[in-house]
């Protein structure tokens, strides 16, 4: 079964086509972020209007590159949560209007099961259930993958999400957006170990996190740095930093497998390209006897094939849209 799949929830337009949820025939990305680095940050709506600019040309672009024509297309998946809603919408019109034309089924995708999904793509052997952590830009999340389509949260950020706080901190070390990527860089040239940063726990909910106490102390960090003439460190508080991130999250993930029995652990979204977070999740999986599936780095931030790995299970399970369908910049990944 060949889908078209559409991401449009933040600043990447993405169409891919995948055949079976598992094999990947095109994956087209038109990245926005050099416009949005202009301004520090995504602006929701340039971001809207360069979707639309970019949709079409790269559908035809994904079928291209697929060597598929539209008669080859079995259905059509796209993110109608969460993101940016005037973002998503695009996606969610468009898809809407490709399925009706072509008469294929119409499936809708939350994209953080997209981003779990990306694993599907990457590790053929992989099934569920297994603990999945998802870090991204917009979210932070322990998931328990019962099913493909039957997800849980266990613990997620109750404020800030990581990829988030990487993209505050990078700026105030005046690096440009999206930060994680040029902070992960940076932080290689030092072993850290020179900037006291805090750690966060939440009262009552060991499996819950916090980024924003963490994001303030790097910003006062620089701040008081720059007031009183002090020369930062940049790569050791770029190293501090990462590592600070990974505590909170893979303590977390750890304790969560021993909660819950899960022996497989698949990490997902944008912020698991952190070279810091890789190396902190091999070595405690390693130490535990659990299974790690880490994505390419590809396949760690937004694209369109992931979306088509998991719409392909949600057609199996039945979840297709009418042309009601809507977007929606929140909602649960278990529903
Ligand atoms: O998954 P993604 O592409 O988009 C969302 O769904 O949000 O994630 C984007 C986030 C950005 O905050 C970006 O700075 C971060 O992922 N990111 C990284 C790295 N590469 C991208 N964060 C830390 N280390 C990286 N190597």
């Amino acid at each position: 079964m060949k889908i078209l799949a559409f991401e449009s929830s933040c600043d990447e337009t993405a169409v891919a086509v995948v055949e079976d949820g598992r094999k990947i025939l095109s994956d087209a990305i038109a990245s926005q972020a050099d416009l949005h680095a202009l301004y520090g940050g995504v602006v929701p709506e340039i971001a809207s209007r360069k979707h639309v600019e970019a949709i079409a040309a790269l559908t035809e672009q994904a079928l291209a590159q697929a060597g598929c024509t539209r008669a080859d297309i079995d259905a059509v998946a796209v993110t109608y949560a969460p993101g940016l809603i005037g973002a998503v919408l695009v996606g969610v019109s468009f898809a809407k209007s490709v399925a009706y034309a072509l008469g294929v089924p119409l499936i809708p995708v939350h994209h953080i099961r997209g981003h779990i999904a990306a694993n599907y793509l990457a590790f053929p052997e992989l099934e569920p259930p297994f603990l999945a952590l998802a870090i991204s830009g917009g979210n932070t999340l322990i998931v328990d993958v019962r099913d493909y389509t039957d997800l849980k949260i266990l613990g997620s950020t109750r404020d800030d999400a990581a990829g988030e706080c990487f993209d505050k901190a990078a700026r105030v070390l005046g690096l440009p957006y999206p930060g994680g990527a040029p902070m992960d860089k940076l932080a290689q040239g030092s072993k850290g170990g020179v900037y006291q940063l805090p750690h966060a726990h939440v009262d009552g909910a060991e499996l819950d996190m916090s980024f924003s106490g963490l994001k303030t102390a790097v910003v006062n960090l620089a701040h008081h740095a720059q007031q009183v003439g002090e020369e930062l460190n940049r790569a050791a508080l770029a190293r501090d930093f990462a590592q600070a991130v990974s505590d909170e999250l893979v303590p977390r993930v750890m304790l969560a497998a021993e909660r819950t029995g899960h022996k497989i652990i698949a990490a997902a979204g944008g912020v698991a390209a952190n070279s810091v977070i890789r190396a902190d999740l091999e070595r405690e999986c390693a130490r535990r006897g659990l299974k790690l599936y880490l994505p390419p780095l590809r396949l760690c931030g937004d694209n369109g094939a992931m979306i088509g790995a998991q719409g392909y299970y949600e057609f199996l399970a039945g979840h297709t849209a009418s042309m009601e369908l809507n977007a929606y910049a929140t909602r649960d990944i278990s529903e």
